[in-house]
């Protein structure tokens, strides 16, 4: 709970720090990478940093957080948190590490404000971080309880690898020794550790598909200006890599998702991952669940898992598939996925995944025709700013 003593001075400052954390954090983390370089090793991706969508996502986490607090001194907003402590936990994220950050963040902020940065304000903003690390702390330490056993990744060797779409690998781990695995739940993701080409070990994170209880089974689409997937496309059967246990709380029944009105899944390209997953558990539970999963790609050969959704949309018993190709006479529907052409019900639970812009354009379009922004679920395949910039779970 925030104190009546700090409260006056967030609100007074945070417009302050919201418009320089965007100077302040790549001074953050300059100076933690300087001194902790280990950090970078099997922890941080290399490419958010580059690309500045961690540092961005961090900061502005920070921001919501603190506004919220302002508004609601009483409570947490637990989506945003939820969404950071699974991320954390896939990670490996351990507790002794929050420290480190609070002394390079707090150093970075009193370089940057200079005289503004009273006691006083530095103490209203680290009563902010450490309630919110506090918060973390307690979610991830329960996350980790719940494995099924106590280290943060194990070896798993490579057993299966087959094409599946364009650009697009569909592979089956299997454990390469004794750990026991936890059993995931449908819309979970892992993360996959591996070396980059200088040697550096980088995590990237893989929705779960369908597979046996003793497998891991991902589909990763090759980025051409990234760094991991390439490697990652390069795996041969018997190549180990390190794999997390699963985490991710976007899951069928969480937040918004009343099991019992009609789901409507909207995928595109890759984002159809988390919703093959969905279908296919249903499926296999004998769910009578009304489903409309709607995927847009740019043609049949591009369209990842294509069959194994097809297949699988049909096992439903009250299961219904519409596609919006880009090639003419190929889907249902020619051209980009338009909700306008669903008649999507105002209690109809929605799960977005794909490109950031398909689905801002996707849930605009559903909140207009009448779907509350609550009952919208979405999965960002990197760091969420969405969530901070649009305050897309909000509303
Ligand atoms: P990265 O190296 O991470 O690069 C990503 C982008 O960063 C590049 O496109 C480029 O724009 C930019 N970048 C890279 N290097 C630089 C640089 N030097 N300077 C500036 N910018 C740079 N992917 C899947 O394929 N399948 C899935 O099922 C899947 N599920 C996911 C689930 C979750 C919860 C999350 C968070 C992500 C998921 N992803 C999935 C995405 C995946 O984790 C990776 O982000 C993606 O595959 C790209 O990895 P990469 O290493 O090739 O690219
Ligand atoms: C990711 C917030 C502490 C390491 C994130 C994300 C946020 C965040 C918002 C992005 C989540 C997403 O949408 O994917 C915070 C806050 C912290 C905190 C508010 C403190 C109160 C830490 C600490 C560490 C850490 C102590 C480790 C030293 C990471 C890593 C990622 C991450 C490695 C993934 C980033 C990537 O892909 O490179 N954190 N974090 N965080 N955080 Fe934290």
């Amino acid at each position: 709970m925030l104190s009546e003593k700090s409260r006056p001075v967030i609100e007074a400052t945070l417009p302050v720090i919201a418009e320089r954390i965007n100077f302040i954090t790549p001074e953050f983390y300059k100076r933690m990478f300087a001194a902790r370089p280990d950090l970078m090793d099997g922890m941080f991706s290399r490419s958010s940093q580059l690309e500045g969508t961690q540092p961005r996502a961090l900061a502005g986490s920070i921001a919501v957080f603190a506004s919220w607090l302002v508004e609601n001194p009483n409570s947490y907003p637990d989506e945003v948190l939820s969404r950071v402590a699974h991320k954390h936990a896939s990670l490996g994220l351990k507790e002794e590490e929050y420290p480190t950050v609070y002394k390079y963040l707090f150093e970075a902020i009193a370089a940057d404000l200079g005289d503004a940065c009273t006691a006083e304000v530095a103490e209203a903003w680290t009563e902010v971080y450490w309630l919110m690390a506090d918060a973390l702390i307690k979610l991830e330490k329960g996350l980790y309880a719940q494995q099924a056993n106590d280290v943060m990744q194990s070896e798993f060797k490579l057993v299966k690898r087959v094409e599946s779409g364009e650009g697009v690998i569909d592979v089956t781990f299997e454990p390469a020794d004794d750990t026991p695995m936890t059993d995931a739940v449908a819309g979970q993701y892992i993360s996959i550790i591996a070396k980059a080409k200088d040697g550096l070990r980088q995590p990237r994170q893989f929705t779960l598909l369908p597979s046996e209880k003793n497998q891991r089974r991902v589909a990763i689409k090759l980025d051409p200006e990234g760094e991991m997937t390439e490697i990652l496309h390069g795996l041969k059967e018997g190549d180990t890599v390190e794999i997390s246990n699963p985490y991710g709380d976007v899951t069928l029944g969480a937040f918004g998702d009343d099991e019992s009105a009609p789901l409507y899944l909207f995928s595109a390209g890759i984002g159809v991952t988390p919703m093959l997953a969905f279908v296919s558990e249903l499926a296999e539970k004998g769910s009578e669940r009304e489903v409309v999963a709607v995927h847009g790609d740019r043609s049949n050969d591009s369209w990842p898992l294509k069959d194994d959704y097809k297949a699988a949309v049909e096992k439903l018993k009250n299961g219904k598939l519409i596609t919006f190709l880009g090639e003419e006479g190929q889907g249902d529907f020619f051209g980009r996925v338009d909700v306008a052409k669903i008649d999507v019900p105002s209690n109809a639970s929605v799960y977005l995944c794909g490109p950031l812009p398909f689905m801002q354009d996707v849930r605009s379009a559903l909140v207009e025709a009448g779907v509350p922004g609550k009952q919208i679920q979405y999965e960002i395949f990197g760091p969420d700013q969405w969530m901070l910039h649009d305050q897309a779970r909000a509303s």
